[in-house]
């Protein structure tokens, strides 16, 4: 499978008055073309980060120090080097080519629209050639209409609008609309843009199972439950057909069973869209459930990634194994992993992991263990491999 995003070499610190927060170091990982990549760890390994920062929008004071994240845009058939383009380019991938779904569903939401009109602004404002060319094919039909008075009186008004969609569609930006949405009389013209988003809004509603998807549409957050607003959320995510959505712990805020109908709702995106899907969670059961492949982090750095089953088969980092000792089960004890999280100020030297590890080594205290392939497709960093 071919790569759609790879990371090299990324760090991210944040320069606070306390000092510097080490929270991704030197990190390498690839996403590739139509997968589901998991991203686990516990809190503060950098997982949010990871995701801010392919997006650019790791928050001040933070910053990104070093690194390479190259995205293949398949439409574009092109590289880009992500940490390189303007930020006119970057904001017309941000939400389009690559989008993202936040914990906490009420966060993306504007409280004082309806979710009709948030979900039809992302079109309006990236799907735009698309809408022309809907529009154009309706206005073409009402040209086919018969020989009635009325229609051969509208006629030319039809084909002057038929003419001015297809300038929207092929994506020029004709003067005609600019100057007829500032004259109050005429702006009503173009309103068959914003109907043709409101007629995908309401399909892409209903792409996410939500019920009785047209009154939704005219519903304002505060009116909707946890799930439904998450399923809004994603609605809105999936509006441009992303090459790439991260979810970042999209189901944690919601109950055990909004959660599994959440995870089958992301199985069939990435199913009928072809999407890859990076997916992060603190859940290795979530994991487990949606995941083609896991990267397992730790402190800012990536300590294991392998196929999914491989890695709860056949987990070889200390932490991995630690993390799904875990994991909670009926009849078994709860286990929890020995010792306090990394301090983020002042990680340990060597391996972040060695204060905690039962096969901590000399050599762990102060030398990095490099990622590397020990089984196929399978990369651990760790000295015990
Ligand atoms: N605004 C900030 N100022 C200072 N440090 C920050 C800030 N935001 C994040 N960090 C630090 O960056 C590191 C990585 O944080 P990140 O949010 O990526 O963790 P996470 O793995 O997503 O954790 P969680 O599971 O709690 O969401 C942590 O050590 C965190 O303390
Ligand atoms: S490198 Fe050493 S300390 Fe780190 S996980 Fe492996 S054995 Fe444990
Ligand atoms: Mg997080």
């Amino acid at each position: 499978m071919e790569d759609l995003v790879r990371i090299r070499d990324l760090t991210v610190r944040f320069h606070t008055y306390e000092g510097v927060v080490y929270a991704i170091d030197d990190l390498d990982l690839d996403i590739r073309q139509g997968e589901t990549l998991g991203i686990v760890g516990e809190t503060g390994s950098g997982k949010t980060m990871t995701a801010l920062a392919i997006l650019r929008l790791i928050p001040y004071p933070g910053r990104i120090e070093s690194g390479s994240i190259v995205f293949f845009d398949k439409g574009l058939r092109s590289e880009l080097e992500l940490l390189k383009l303007s930020e006119d380019k970057m904001r017309s991938i941000r939400g389009c080519k690559i989008s993202m779904v936040f914990q906490e569903p009420g966060s993306a939401l504007n409280p004082v629209y309806t979710i009709g009109d948030q979900i039809s602004e992302v079109y309006l404002l990236h799907q735009r050639q698309e809408l022309g060319r809907q529009a154009k094919r309706r206005i073409d039909s009402l040209l086919g209409n018969g020989g009635t008075l009325a229609a051969s009186i509208k006629r030319p008004f039809w084909r002057w609008q038929s003419r001015l969609y297809n300038k929207i569609a092929e994506g020029s930006n004709p003067l005609e609309p600019r100057i007829l949405s500032h004259i109050p009389l005429f702006r009503r013209l173009l309103w068959r843009l914003k109907d043709e988003a409101g007629l995908l809004t309401v399909s892409m509603l209903k792409d996410v199972e939500i019920p009785d998807p047209d009154r939704v549409a005219g519903r304002y957050p505060h009116e909707l439950s946890g799930g439904m607003k998450q399923r809004a959320v994603i609605a809105m995510a999936l509006a441009c057909s992303p090459e790439l959505l991260i979810a970042d712990e999209p189901t944690t805020s919601l109950d055990v069973t909004i959660q599994a109908q959440m995870l089958e709702l992301f199985r069939r995106i990435k199913a009928d869209r072809g999407a890859s899907v990076l997916f992060i969670t603190h859940n290795l059961g979530v994991a487990a459930e949606v995941c083609d492949r896991v990267a397992v982090m730790y402190a800012g750095r990536l300590c294991e990634v392998a196929g999914v089953e491989e890695i709860f088969l056949h987990p070889m980092h200390p932490y991995t194994k630690a993390l799904l000792e875990a994991v909670p089960m009926p009849g078994k004890e709860l286990q929890t992993i020995p010792g306090a999280l990394a301090d983020a100020f002042n990680p340990p030297p060597g391996c972040r992991f060695h204060p905690r590890c039962p096969s901590a080594m000399p050599t762990c205290q102060h030398e990095r263990p490099k990622l590397k392939e020990v089984a196929k497709d399978h990369m651990v960093a760790c000295y015990l491999y």
